[in-house]
């Protein structure tokens, strides 16, 4: 009911008057004032109902600190992707609003401040780049890429394209009329156009089915970049029930080996993908070079005698080779006079005849086929003329009848002499789609650099676990799971192609590991703390908790944590200085050891230098009475004068100092040279001594560490996998 302006204004007064009183004890906030005016507005007094009223505005309605906790927590949760990409530039105003919208009538001060603290304790201190205001970015034009069905894909989520990432590809009989189209200067449009004939006899030859191809080059290890396009090639035939080739592409016979091929082989298996066969682009061998024949008979190719510097200059002059017009006849003879190894090596290649006036220099007549007197590691001797990437990527996704050819942006400009192969050959063609490429902040992905690293002994190997080398994941104890849950968190698109921050990949890991890791604990620097009030040679046997939430009434959820007169603290948790927002240990102050009594430091005991403390002296409280408010690790002799168990631990940071080090010159010299830090003599929990390869555990706030492979039955090796960041500052000392 809408009521005249007058009799609002004097009903809300006579009501306001009344709130004075009765209920304005109750409301609380200005939230609550706003909802109750907006509600008078519209009601006269004779209709008031005090309890619809107060519902509407929230009369009464208390939300505690506690409530506001939790709810904050679950928002930062939902939006922690966005948080880690965006680091302090997110919009908190909106996270409020989220809190807002499931707690109407809470402090929006308290809100606010609960946020900021909890995204300080996620991001922890600014980097320069947090300050640096965020430059507005420009709406990406649509001039040349017409992709529909992809601006949808990236509205906001949470979409069905979320949830799954693979609607936005056609189904294998839609292959003729897909939105996907590539515009080129020359007016010309790209894309599958499949004759009828062609379309059916390709649909009957497959079932319908979905094929897509991983088609890795054998000539280094495969890095995250590589997940991604297993997620994608992989992905999408196991959503649709259909088939995924690994073929290997190994045209170039100088840069492959088997120990590439092995473990690529090994490592696709590892992320959870199951070829459905496992092929050779150097299988196609012969039907590659019948067709080549078969393109030099329909005057479409020709064979060459320029050098690589005068294919260039004609190239960028737009001219044509002296050799280009040749008769047919001739250039017959002269490639299989290059079959036979007649020709030395440089002096003739073939050439597709495609469009030396196109601006896409990919379209200027790109080599075919070139001569290389060395053998083949998975074809022999038998051939000394070998298919360049162009000739052959396009006419084997064909021959195996692959439906979704899929790759990375860089090869949209070859889209063009993709299809003008295949058409030129009457062949079945694919439908074509690039996603953007991952880049990942702090690392290198370019394989060629990868090599230098390797080869160069920056890093221990293709498999170190500072590189984001698939291998080097596992190795660190990142399993294919988080891995394969961060790629599809950043969803397939072509049209970002941020930096991804490593933050991101390193919340997915920690997600997993949270709920795949055991608790427990190890201290890396020991500081040697007698407990003055507790009995010589008396064990106090207390339980650790393995898992936080594991029922309280199975002995599998503990772990044995002896206590001891003498205990070791981690040395950064004791300070000489006190001050308020330190929750350590120091003279005169309280900490609570993690699953046992609370100990108050009572002296210092310091070596022969004023910095060099050499021990702790501390009473514990049995009775628990006191509540201190830091939370420290420890470990206890087991036994009176038995050293505690002794272990290595590795820690890694960041292998690179700056976020994108491809783009530096001097790339090298951006190495962290921290990023690896062995630890020698760490104190462990004794029930640590049975653990083997493959476990992990998170060690209390320390991080979640994985047994390395240089562990003997007398030395257990673990390395770090990940810190805990989120966490560290709430267990214990700042
Ligand atoms: C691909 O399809 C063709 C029919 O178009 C069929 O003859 C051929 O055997 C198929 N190849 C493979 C590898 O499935
Ligand atoms: C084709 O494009 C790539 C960039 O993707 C470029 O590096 C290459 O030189 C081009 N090829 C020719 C023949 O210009
Ligand atoms: C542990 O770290 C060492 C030293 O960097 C490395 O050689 C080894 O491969 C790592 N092991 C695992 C399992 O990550
Ligand atoms: C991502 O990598 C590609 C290829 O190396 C590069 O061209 C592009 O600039 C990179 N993007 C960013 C944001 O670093
Ligand atoms: C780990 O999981 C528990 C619940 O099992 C949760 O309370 C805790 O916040 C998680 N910790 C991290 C660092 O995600």
């Amino acid at each position: 009911m809408q009521l005249p302006r007058n009799t609002q204004i004097m009903h809300l007064s006579i009501v306001l008057l009344s709130l004075t009183t009765s209920f304005r004890p109750r409301i609380k906030n200005p939230a609550q004032l706003d909802a109750a005016l907006s509600f008078l507005t519209n009601t006269g007094p004779e209709s008031l109902d005090i309890g619809k009223f107060e519902e509407a505005c929230g009369v009464g309605v208390v939300v505690s600190i506690e409530e506001i906790q939790s709810t904050v927590a679950e928002v930062l949760k939902e939006n922690m992707e966005a948080i880690l990409e965006q680091r302090y530039h997110i919009n908190v105003g909106g996270l409020c609003g989220q809190v807002r919208k499931r707690h109407p009538w809470g402090d929006a001060k308290a809100t606010k401040e609960e946020i900021e603290k909890k995204l300080a304790e996620i991001l922890g201190p600014k980097t320069e780049a947090d300050n640096v205001k965020p430059v507005k970015k420009k709406k990406e034009k649509p001039a040349k890429v017409e992709e529909k069905k992809v601006a949808v894909a990236t509205a906001a989520p949470p979409s069905e394209e979320e949830l799954n990432p693979y609607t936005i590809f056609p189904q294998p009989a839609e292959n003729n009329k897909v939105h996907t189209e590539i515009f080129f200067s020359n007016g010309n449009i790209w894309r599958a156009h499949n004759t009828k004939e062609i379309l059916e006899k390709h649909l009957k030859a497959t079932g319908g089915k979905v094929m897509t191809r991983f088609p890795p080059e054998p000539n280094g290890y495969l890095h995250i970049g590589h997940a991604k396009a297993m997620f994608i090639d992989f992905g999408l035939a196991k959503e649709r029930n259909g088939h995924c080739y690994l073929r290997f592409d190994d045209t170039n016979p100088e840069a492959e080996k088997k120990e590439y091929i092995d473990h690529i082989q090994e490592i696709v298996k590892w992320m959870g993908w199951e070829p459905y066969k496992v092929t050779y682009t150097s299988d196609y061998f012969q039907d590659l070079y019948e067709h080549a024949v078969e393109l030099i008979r329909k005057g479409l190719a020709y064979v060459d005698h320029q050098t690589a510097e005068q294919i260039k200059e004609y190239r960028e002059k737009k001219m044509d080779s002296p050799w280009r017009d040749r008769p047919i006849e001739e250039s017959l003879q002269l490639f299989e006079d290059m079959r036979r190894g007649l020709i030395a090596e440089g002096a003739a290649t073939l050439r597709m005849k495609q469009d030396m006036q196109n601006d896409n220099k990919n379209m200027s007549d790109l080599i075919a086929y070139r001569i290389k007197f060395t053998p083949h590691p998975h074809a022999g001797d038998k051939w000394c003329i070998y298919p360049s990437y162009d000739y052959a990527h396009c006419m084997v996704d064909s021959l195996e009848n692959i439906t979704h050819s899929l790759c990375t942006l860089e090869f949209d400009i070859r889209r063009p002499s993709y299809y003008w192969l295949l058409v030129a050959l009457g062949l079945y063609q694919p439908y074509v789609w690039e996603y953007s490429r991952l880049n990942i902040s702090h690392t290198m992905m370019s394989k060629r650099k990868l090599n230098r690293l390797v080869t160069e002994k920056w890093v221990d190997g293709w498999d170190d676990p500072r590189l984001l080398t698939l291998a080097g994941l596992r190795r660190r104890g990142v399993s294919a799971t988080a891995i394969n849950s961060f790629i599809r968190g950043i969803g397939i698109t072509r049209s970002d192609n941020s930096l991804i921050r490593v933050d991101r990949l390193e919340y997915h890991i920690r997600e997993e590991l949270n709920k795949t890791a055991s608790r427990t604990m190890v201290v890396l620097h020991p500081l040697k703390v007698v407990i003055t009030n507790l009995e010589d040679g008396k064990v106090i046997d207390l339980d650790g908790k393995k898992w936080p939430d594991a029922p309280a009434d199975e002995a599998s959820s503990y772990y044995k944590v002896p206590f001891s007169k003498t205990v070791y603290i981690e040395k950064t948790d004791f300070r000489v200085k006190d001050s308020k927002d330190y929750y350590g240990l120091a003279p005169g102050k309280s900490a609570l050891l993690r699953y046992a009594f609370p100990i108050k430091c009572t002296e210092v005991i310091y070596g022969d230098n004023p910095d060099d403390i050499v021990e702790i002296r501390a009473e514990y409280d049995p009775s628990k009475t006191s509540k201190p408010k830091g939370v420290l690790h420890w470990v206890a002799e087991p036994a009176p004068g038995v050293e505690p168990l002794k272990v290595e631990i590795r820690l890694f940071e960041k292998l690179f100092l700056s976020e994108n080090p491809a783009e530096l010159k001097d790339w090298l010299g951006d190495i962290n040279p921290h990023s690896k830090e062995v630890v020698k003599g760490a104190y462990a929990v004794p029930s640590l001594a049975t653990a083997v390869l493959g476990d992990k555990f998170q060690f209390e706030r320390l991080g979640y560490f994985a047994v390395d492979t240089d562990s003997t039955p007398e030395k257990l090796v673990l390395n770090r996998t990940v810190t805990l960041r989120d966490s560290y500052g709430k267990a214990g000392p700042k």
